[in-house]
């Protein structure tokens, strides 16, 4: 081919001049034909790649059945699915990560049903006003498509808005757990929904219904108990306030998500599939009689709520994996417990650990009953191979068309398609006075008062010399824990609002406590020993399978503190900042006073309130504090491994 060209030229540089010129003109016409006939092929061949239904197909008319808001839901979704192609349909189904869109028109052009911030997955600016404009943009693109669906937008909002700086960061799930309120916990979800709902967001993965049995494992604080009926009445209460605006009304927020499906929690410790982890993303032992009691009535009443989405855990039950048990995800949890709205996967969940090629794993967890795939990367290889997997009779045709109405059906409920700018509340919810005084309520609620020898709890507030030391002390990032802006969080005083224990502590006690902060606890053992010291001591944060802990104890540095204080001061009171109990009899044992905070949070001045009596202690321990490995995990009855006491059992709280 080169060859030829080279040789063509060479000719036609020996022809006479006139010639030349005429021949000049004549190929710099070839030169403008070649470029415009390149150019519209390029452009059909980046039309036909970018329209997969070709010819383009006209939009329905302005007035079509299922635009309109005055029509029932079932009509209007009779209507949209009449308009729809099979590649729509399948779009419909796929979730993707903000990062991963190619370019943002993709939303429109193939018709996206939902985009995810993943953990960190967040905007250039990293404020409310940063979120908002990213969030509206992209859902901009979702209304600008044949159809105009509007576009789900997910987030991870397990203890507020945390991925959004400047939220309001409620307690992690075990301390409302701890709390046992289902009015907290609604009111909880609820200002998280309107915060939320202020930076454009309208879908939660929360809450989370897991029944965590062993305390090694990176997610116990995600969950509420290992108590189903516990975890049964605060989901249920979790979906209400984030999908109701107003308890008993119809009048729709955003949509909830009950994960993770099915028997999450109850993972033996060394089986995990990821090797990087230990227990998380591991196997379920669990009979199908222990599910059934145990794991699965959370998820009954979190559907009987209305909870418009579960979402399916990474987890292997036996040899196979949950998402792709039919049994489970489709005879369980649709025909069983009735569940109306749709069932979302993990991240990458449709494919991690399949052992299977993308196509297979796609018809296996389809046919399962997935209907939306958090895919969250390869939007376009999903859209061909599902479309490929139903040409060839793999995937029916009637499981695709139940998958795109149960999450249609969900995206008109909640007024999607008929919400107006007006609708969204203002951005001055986000870390709103009211919302931040819920959240220091709620950090009071969930504290557990475990020992308090003397009754030296609560401190008066003219205490004389109170000395403060810790790891956790003054960090709000340790006592946010993770999922707060980043998804493993960020140890240290970074989060703008926020109030750590120190500053909750200096402020509750005002003028008369003389209060002394040294976080290593080096106070001047010379002087006379303090009234009172408080070791705020506890574990760095962390998320998921990075937080499986062969040992989850205290670390030296923090062990350290609370013996130097006991040097300093009259009595030491402890206060565990943990994502679990710890390990840490021994030093439960010397204390006078142990507080269970949990993770509460970025309202510090909550824990402040029980100290000093502003408050009283209410909160019970949600799962049961082993004293050893020895006791670890417990069994789904609540006894320990080796049927000995623990420390304290489900349901201490002083
Ligand atoms: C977690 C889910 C979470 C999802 C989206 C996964 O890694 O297991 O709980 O909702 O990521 O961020």
């Amino acid at each position: 081919m080169v060859k030829n060209s080279r040789k063509k030229g060479a000719l036609k540089k020996y022809a006479p001049t006139k010639t030349r010129a005429l021949s000049k003109r004549r190929k710099s016409v070839n030169w403008l034909l070649l470029i415009t006939t390149l150019g519209l092929v390029a452009g059909a061949l980046h039309y036909l790649r970018t329209h997969p239904n070709t010819p383009p197909l006209p939009a329905p008319p302005a007035d079509a059945v299922y635009k309109r808001a005055d029509q029932p839901i079932e009509a209007r979704l009779d209507d949209l699915m009449r308009y729809m192609t099979l590649e729509e349909k399948i779009s419909q189904m796929a979730l993707v990560d903000k990062n991963s869109l190619k370019r943002i028109t993709d939303i429109s052009t193939y018709n996206l049903g939902g985009i995810l911030s993943g953990a960190g997955s967040k905007p250039r600016d990293n404020t409310p006003e940063g979120w908002l404009e990213m969030v509206s943009n992209i859902k901009y693109q979702a209304a600008s498509s044949r159809l105009g669906i509007p576009l789900l937008y997910g987030i991870d909002a397990n203890h507020g808005h945390g991925n959004v700086p400047g939220s309001t960061v409620f307690p992690h799930a075990i301390g409302l757990g701890a709390s046992g309120d289902p009015e907290l916990v609604r009111s909880v979800a609820a200002a998280t929904a309107k915060e939320i709902k202020a930076t454009g967001i309208n879908w939660s993965y929360s809450p989370s219904l897991d029944a965590p049995l062993d305390i090694r494992w990176g997610r116990v604080y995600e969950a509420f108990s290992d108590n189903p009926a516990l975890n049964a009445s605060l989901g249920a209460a979790f979906v209400e306030g984030t999908q109701y605006n107003e308890k008993d009304t119809e009048e729709l927020n955003i949509l909830a998500t009950a994960k993770h499906f099915l028997g999450t929690g109850s993972m033996e410790w060394g089986k995990s599939r990821n090797k990087r982890f230990k227990i998380d993303q591991g196997v379920i032992p669990a009979d199908e009689a222990l599910l059934d009691s145990h794991y699965l009535p959370p998820f009954k009443a979190a559907s009987d709520a209305g909870a418009a989405s579960v979402m399916v855990g990474l987890n292997f039950w036996g040899e196979g994996r949950v998402i792709s048990n039919r049994q489970l995800v489709t005879e369980k949890l649709k025909y069983e417990l009735g569940f109306k709205g749709f069932v979302v996967s993990d991240w990458y969940g449709m494919y991690e650990f399949s052992g299977i090629s993308k196509y297979q794993a796609n018809i296996e967890t389809i046919n399962a009953g997935v209907d939306m795939a958090m895919l969250p990367f390869d939007y376009k290889a999903f859209i061909k191979d599902v479309k490929m997997a139903v040409n060839q009779g793999s995937i029916s045709e009637a499981r695709i068309d139940d998958a795109v109405r149960r999450i249609l059906y969900q995206k008109f409920k909640t007024g999607l398609f008929d919400l107006e700018e007006s609708d969204t509340p203002t951005l001055d919810n986000v870390g709103s006075k009211e919302h931040r005084q819920l959240g220091r309520r709620a950090v009071a609620e969930s504290s557990v008062l475990l020992k308090n020898q003397d009754m030296l709890l609560p401190l008066s507030k003219q205490s004389g010399r109170i000395l403060i030391a810790g790891s956790a002390a003054d960090n709000i990032g340790r006592q946010c824990g993770a999922w707060t802006v980043e998804w493993q969080g960020i140890d240290g005083n970074w989060l703008k609002g926020a109030t750590s224990i120190l500053q909750g502590i200096r402020e509750v006690a005002g003028q008369s406590s003389d209060i002394e902060y040294e976080k290593d606890a080096d106070f001047d053992a010379r002087r006379p020993k303090a009234d009172v010291g408080v070791a705020v001591v506890g574990e760095k944060p962390y998320a998921e399978g990075w937080g499986d802990n062969p040992n989850p104890t205290l670390d030296e540095a923090d062990r350290q503190v609370i013996e130097r204080l006991r040097t300093v001061s009259k009595k030491v009171v402890i206060v565990v900042i943990s994502g679990r109990p710890l390990l840490m009899s021994e030093q439960i044992r010397r204390a006078d006073a142990v507080v269970a905070a949990w993770l509460p949070g970025s309202e510090g001045a909550g824990l402040a309130d029980v100290l000093f009596g502003n408050q009283p202690f209410k909160a019970k321990l949600p799962l049961a504090w082993p004293a050893g490995l020895n006791q670890i995990p417990l069994s789904p009855g609540g006894l320990t491994a080796d049927k000995s006491q623990p420390l304290f059992a489900r349901g201490h709280g002083l």
